[in-house]
C-alpha cells in the first residue's frame, strides 16, 4: 500500500466547476468566476478586500511591492518556513532578517522578534505554521506598538481561527495558498487579503502589469493606461472556479482532517515518551492543514522515517531552516560584511509589550515554557524542552567567516531536526488511516 503525505479534495464539483469556467469563460484572470470567488475569500474571512492571485509566492510580492519595502530596510520572519517569505523579502532589494519560533506551535517568538528589532525594521511576517495562531495576538501587539508592518503568510491557514477570527486576518495583509497540498487547492493558486483600501488600489494595479485596468472595467477612468510598476499575478478564471467549489465544502474539508487528527493523537498516545503530540492552545480552532509530531531525539526521527518509506507510506520532515541554508548564510555574512547590523541595537529589546486583550504591559519571553513554568501550558504534561538559548543573541558571528550562520535560533534547529508530518487529507479511508498507526506502533516497538 502507497499513501502520499497529502492529496487534493477534489470530486464532481470541481470537475463541474471546471467545465462550467471552460464553457462559460475565456479563462483569463479577473472575470466573472474570479470576482465570485475574491466574494468568497472576503465573507468567509471577513476582510474587506481579497485578489485571488497566481500563488501565496506571487501574492507576497505583491504584498511587499505594496508596502513600499526596499533596499536598506529589514523585514523579520521565521526561519523555519519557505523559502517564499524571505525571497519577497530578497526580491525588493531588503533583508530577511530571521527570527526564532516558539517550540509549541513553531509560530515567530515574540520575545526573539522584539530582540532583532532594529531602526532599520519596517514589519514582520508571520507564519501560522499548520494553521495553528501561535502568539499572532502579541506580535500585532507589538508590531502596532514600534509602527511596524504585519503581513500573515497564512499558506497554511485557510478556514482556521483563533478565538473566532480567521488566520491571515491580523495584520496589514494576509496571504493564502491554494496549492495542490493544501487544505483548499486548484493546483496552484493563492490570495490576497486586506482591510486597508491604500493597500488594495495598489495592488489592483501592481498585478495588472502597471495598469489601472480595474478603475477603468468599473467605469472609474475612461482610458486604460500604463501607470505606475508591476507584473502579472492573474489567476485563470477556470483555478478560480475550482477553488469557489472548493470553499463551498471548507466545513467538510476541515471536519474531516479534524477527524483525521484526533485519531492520530488517540493512536498515538501511548508513544509520549518517544515524540510529542501536536498541542491545540485554548481558543485556537486550526485547520489541521498538517499533522506533525516531534521526537525527542533526532536520531529516532531519522530511523523512524526511513522505515516509513520502506513501508510505502510518505511521512516526511519540513523546512530545512533558512538561516542556516546556503543563502541564509550567505544574507547573514553581507549582511555583517557591510555592518548593517548593530548587535548592540538588537540586544536593546523591550521586555514588555502591551497585551491586547487587558491593555496592561505584558512580559515578553523568548518562548511559552518559561512564561508557563510549569511545562505545557495547554494540557500540563511536560514537553521536550528546547536547549538552553546561547547569549548574546549569535552576535559572535561577527567575527566569523563570511558564511557563518548568524542568528542563532535554537527552537528553529531543534524543532527541524525532530519533526515528522503524517500524512493526513479528507481522502484518507479509515482502512488505510489504520495501516499507518499500525506501521508507526510497529516501527517504534520494533527499532526505538
Ligand atoms: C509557509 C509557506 N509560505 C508560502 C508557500 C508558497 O505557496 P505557493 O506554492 O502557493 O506559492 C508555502 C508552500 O507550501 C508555505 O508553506
Amino acid at each position: 500500500m502507497y499513501i502520499p503525505l497529502t492529496k487534493p479534495y477534489w470530486g464532481k464539483a470541481e470537475e463541474r466547476a471546471a467545465v462550467e469556467a471552460l464553457r462559460h469563460s475565456s479563462g483569463a484572470g479577473d472575470g466573472s468566476y474570479t470576482k465570485q470567488l475574491a466574494g468568497k475569500l472576503t465573507k468567509l474571512t471577513g476582510m474587506r478586500y481579497a485578489i485571488p492571485v497566481t500563488s501565496c509566492t506571487h501574492g507576497l510580492e505583491l504584498a511587499m511591492a505594496a508596502l513600499g519595502i526596499g533596499p536598506g530596510d529589514e523585514v523579520i520572519v521565521p526561519s523555519f518556513t519557505m523559502t517564499s517569505t524571505a525571497n519577497c523579502v530578497v526580491l525588493r532589494g531588503a533583508t530577511p532578517v530571521f527570527a526564532d519560533i516558539e517550540p509549541l506551535t513553531y509560530g515567530l517568538s515574540v520575545g526573539d522578534v522584539a530582540r532583532r528589532i532594529t531602526e532599520r525594521t519596517k514589519g514582520v511576517i508571520f507564519v501560522p505554521y499548520a494553521g495553528m495562531p501561535g502568539d499572532i495576538r502579541a506580535i500585532r501587539a507589538l508590531c502596532r506598538e514600534r509602527g511596524l508592518f504585519l503581513v500573515e503568510d497564512a499558506a497554511h491557514a485557510i478556514g482556521a481561527y483563533d478565538r473566532g477570527k480567521h488566520l491571515g486576518t491580523f495584520g496589514d495583509i494576509g496571504v493564502f495558498s491554494f496549492h495542490g497540498t493544501k487544505n483548499v487547492s486548484c493546483g496552484e493558486g493563492g490570495a490576497v487579503v486586506t482591510d486597508r483600501k491604500d493597500l488594495y488600489d495598489t495592488m489592483e494595479i501592481y498585478r495588472a502589469n502597471g495598469t489601472n485596468r480595474t478603475a477603468f472595467l468599473a467605469g472609474i477612468v475612461d482610458k486604460y493606461s500604463w501607470v505606475g510598476k508591476g507584473t502579472s499575478y492573474f489567476l485563470s478564471d477556470i483555478l478560480a472556479n475550482i477553488v469557489s467549489a472548493q470553499l463551498d465544502h471548507i466545513t467538510t474539508i476541515n471536519k474531516k482532517r479534524n477527524q483525521i487528527a484526533l485519531y492520530y493523537s488517540k493512536q498515538l498516545q501511548h508513544y509520549a515518551g518517544l515524540f510529542d503530540l501536536p498541542r491545540v492552545p485554548p481558543g485556537a480552532q486550526p485547520n489541521w492543514h498538517i499533522y506533525a509530531v516531534l521526537f525527542k531525539k533526532k536520531t529516532h526521527r531519522d530511523l523512524f522515517l526511513r522505515e516509513m518509506r520502506k513501508r510505502g507510506i510518505d511521512a516526511a520532515y519540513h523546512y530545512v531552516p533558512l538561516h542556516s541554508s546556503r543563502m541564509g548564510r550567505k544574507l547573514a555574512g553581507s549582511i555583517f560584511d557591510q555592518g548593517q547590523l548593530s548587535c548592540a541595537a538588537r540586544r536593546a529589546f523591550p521586555s514588555t509589550v502591551t497585551a491586547p486583550e487587558t491593555g496592561k504591559r505584558r512580559v515578553l519571553s523568548r518562548f511559552f515554557p518559561q512564561e508557563n513554568p510549569q511545562g505545557d501550558p495547554f494540557l500540563g504534561v511536560p514537553r521536550t524542552e528546547p536547549p538552553a538559548v546561547p547569549a548574546p543573541d549569535g552576535c559572535a558571528a561577527k567575527s566569523e567567516p563570511r558564511e557563518a550562520p548568524c542568528p542563532a535560533l535554537p527552537v528553529t534547529d531543534f524543532v527541524w531536526e525532530r519533526l515528522v508530518r503524517l500524512p493526513i487529507y479528507p481522502g484518507l479511508t479509515s482502512k488505510q488511516l489504520q495501516y499507518v498507526v499500525q506501521q508507526v506502533r510497529e516501527t517504534l516497538q520494533a527499532y526505538i
